[in-house]
């Protein structure tokens, strides 16, 4: 089984990569650098994972479509495509008084980056019998119990959840599974050393919604493999 896997250099997308092919995936690793893509290619390669790597820089249209066109090249079916890459954890801002510079790339990435990248892997992920989409979420994005600040990174994880309840709704009768996965606090550069939880066990979470057979549910918010809110 194939997976493609979004901001996979590092961090919760890498270790995504690592437990994907672990589990005998076949796993596309894509990264917006060349040279950071290739570092952890190689990383994987020396544990002896069945891992490739492919550029991508999901706000960038052009980027998506060369990746869609190399993928169609090779006649690829993907089974899982993680919406992974995300910016901008905006702590130092309020939504009252933001750089909307940082809004529009937070949302380029965060949002309509993993919109556009899903709607073009359509075709490819349509040709698997199972095909699963899971949307690398956060709890900062819940509407319930949700408060000030961290604006950018809230409203546009809050917009992919949204994302995630049409497509699945709009895909469940193709046998899509379309699912938000909260990782939880994870030590990785955006979540900082002070994060209660190691990088594999929040790619443990990602890896589940991943995974998921035919029985498994589709259009939900998940961490650890149990419900949350939205
Ligand atoms: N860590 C946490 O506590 C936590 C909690 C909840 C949710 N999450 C979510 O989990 C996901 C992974 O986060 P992380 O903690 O592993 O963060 P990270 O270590 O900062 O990694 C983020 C990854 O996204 C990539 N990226 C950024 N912009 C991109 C673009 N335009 N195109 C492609 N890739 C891009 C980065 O690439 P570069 O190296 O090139 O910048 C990097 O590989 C994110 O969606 C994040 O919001 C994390």
């Amino acid at each position: 089984m194939n997976a493609l896997v979004t901001g996979a250099n590092k961090g919760l997308g890498l270790e995504t990569v690592r437990q994907l092919a672990q589990k005998g995936y076949h796993v596309i690793l894509t990264a917006r650098d060349n040279q950071k893509g290739q570092k952890a290619l190689d990383l994987l390669q020396a544990e002896g994972l069945d891992v490739r790597f492919l550029k991508l820089d999901v706000s960038d249209d052009s980027s998506i479509h060369s990746l869609a066109d190399q993928l169609k090249a090779e006649a690829i079916t993907l089974d899982v495509l993680i919406n992974n890459a995300g910016i901008h954890y905006d702590t130092f801002q309020q939504a009252q008084s933001p750089d909307f510079a940082i809004v529009d790339e937070a949302f380029a990435v965060n949002f309509t980056g993993a919109w556009k990248l899903t709607v073009a892997l359509l075709p490819f992920l349509r040709k698997a019998d199972l095909p699963r989409i899971v949307n690398v979420t956060s709890g900062a994005g819940g509407l319930i119990g949700m408060t000030g600040g961290t604006p950018a990174y809230s409203a546009s994880k809050a917009a992919l959840n949204v994302l995630t309840i049409k497509l699945s709704a709009e895909l469940e009768s193709e046998g899509f599974k379309v699912n938000s996965v909260c990782p939880g606090w994870v030590r990785t550069d955006m979540g900082g050393s002070a994060a209660p939880r190691s990088v594999a066990e929040g790619a443990q979470s990602i890896v589940w919604a991943a995974d998921l057979d035919k029985d498994g549910p589709t259009g939900g918010f998940y961490r650890d493999g149990q419900r949350i809110d939205w």
